[in-house]
């Protein structure tokens, strides 16, 4: 088989079995096209993209003026590294502070670097600025957090799968109940060595659980309070996808530290930042920190014209429209549908509960069902479906995709 020959979709699966670690679980569909709310498999099924590639895709496939600014910069210069300045980087950094209110940004890949980055930051303010003894900072994170995948990340995750046999583990993280102040009250009282309380505005990979109305204003309050610094993780809910640039803004709070990834780029590239102001940022020196990719040109480019196309084309506005049509529609459904307890999110970050046990297989088994009807959803969680098509979808094409989830429901059989 030559390299570029087309393959089955079996063929395809078979490779990625046999050569690949097998550290996901797909849903088994192989996917070789994509354009704005659409993505077609290699026999040429078209389908409805509801995953975004877990929110990356909000400006949908292939935009084609982030693949035009990605093609342009990359036929121009691709990498200098830091070693050197890039004409970009700086562009971009002036770009992107003033879009989200900031001072400084720090240009990473993937959203698992950006949050050891801010986590570094966070700390290193907390020696430097806020006068903690060197060693003892604390940081104060959710339980059923999802913030990615190294060893520090999952040193206070919950979750037994992505931590067993991976430890010893990195000290200095206390885990607290999500969406519960008095905990964090508590955990900030008489403590001097509390560094920063780190939180995603809705908890998205365990299952869309979007807290109590006043919530981060409350808990950025009693940061405050304590001098401790409160570090927004939007990598997921941020960009628009929620109804409101980043999800924080539906409360005004503006973090200390904010994470980004995912959408920053529009999924045509990995870029993720932190941003902070200048007396957080600047405790950061020469040779503290660093990537070879973080801010390379080709990133620039990219997430500049991704954050252009959100404002251009009103992307958290149709968010939060579209999100209100669907949770409407699909909590009539769910009155009268056994298998749909709950319908919950923001904006077009939703998730409906699966009326099954945890360890059943029903909400897999919709999704299977789904994606032969021409929509392509995951579980997270056990019985929880996230719902989270690309930002540019038109109402007519929700309204398809409703009476989809709807009759794949009720029509679906234990
Ligand atoms: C809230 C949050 N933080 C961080 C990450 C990690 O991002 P990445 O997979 O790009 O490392 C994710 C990924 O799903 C996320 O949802």
């Amino acid at each position: 088989m030559a390299v570029l020959d087309q393959l089955t979709s079996q063929q395809a699966i078979d490779l990625e079995n046999k050569y690949g670690a097998h550290n996901y679980h797909p849903l088994p569909v192989v996917l070789s096209k994509g354009e704005g709310v659409y993505v077609w498999d290699v026999e040429g099924k078209k389908y409805y993209d509801f995953l975004s590639a877990y929110s990356a895709v909000n400006q949908g496939h292939c935009h084609p003026k982030i693949v035009g600014a990605m093609v342009n910069q990359a036929q121009t210069l691709t990498l200098t590294s830091r070693a050197f300045y890039n004409d970009m980087l700086g562009k971009y950094e002036k770009f992107a502070t003033e879009y989200f209110g900031f001072d400084k940004l720090l240009p990473m890949n993937t959203g698992a670097e950006a949050v050891e980055t801010a986590l570094k930051i966070c700390r290193k303010w907390a020696y430097e600025v806020k006068g903690i003894e060197e060693n003892e900072a604390q940081i104060i994170v959710c339980k059923n957090n999802f913030h990615g995948r190294t060893t520090t990340i999952i040193s206070f995750s919950n979750d037994p799968v992505a931590r067993k046999n991976f430890g010893p583990f990195t000290d200095g993280f206390i885990k607290i109940e999500y969406d519960n102040l008095q905990a964090l009250e508590e955990a900030l009282e008489n403590n001097d060595n509390i560094a920063g309380f780190m939180a995603e505005p809705i908890q998205g990979e365990a299952g869309v659980y979007v807290p109590s109305e006043g919530y981060l204003a409350a808990a950025k309050a009693l940061c405050e309070k304590h001098n401790v610094l409160f570090i927004a993780d939007e990598v997921q809910t941020g960009i628009a996808r929620t109804g409101q640039l980043l999800a924080v803004n539906h409360e005004n709070v503006q973090p200390d530290i904010l994470i980004l990834g995912k959408a920053l780029s529009g999924g045509a590239y990995p870029v993720s930042a932190v941003l902070a102001n200048d007396s957080i940022m600047n405790v950061i020196r020469p040779g503290n920190h660093g990537s070879t990719f973080g801010g390379n040109p080709v990133a620039a480019a990219v997430a500049i014209a991704a954050l252009e196309v959100v404002k251009e084309e009103k992307l958290a506005g149709n968010a939060e429209r579209l999100g209100k049509i669907f949770r409407e529609e699909l909590a009539e459904f769910a009155k009268e549908n056994e298998l749909v307890t709950l319908v919950r999110g923001k904006g077009l970050l939703n998730a409906i509960v699966i009326n099954d046990t945890e360890d059943s297989s029903t909400a897999w088994d919709i999704c299977m069902e789904l994606r032969d009807n021409g929509l392509l959803a995951k579980p997270t969680h056990g019985n929880i479906i996230r719902f989270a098509p690309p930002l540019v979808m038109n109402e007519e094409q929700l309204r398809d995709c409703i009476n989809i989830i709807k009759k794949t429901i009720t029509e679906f059989k234990k």
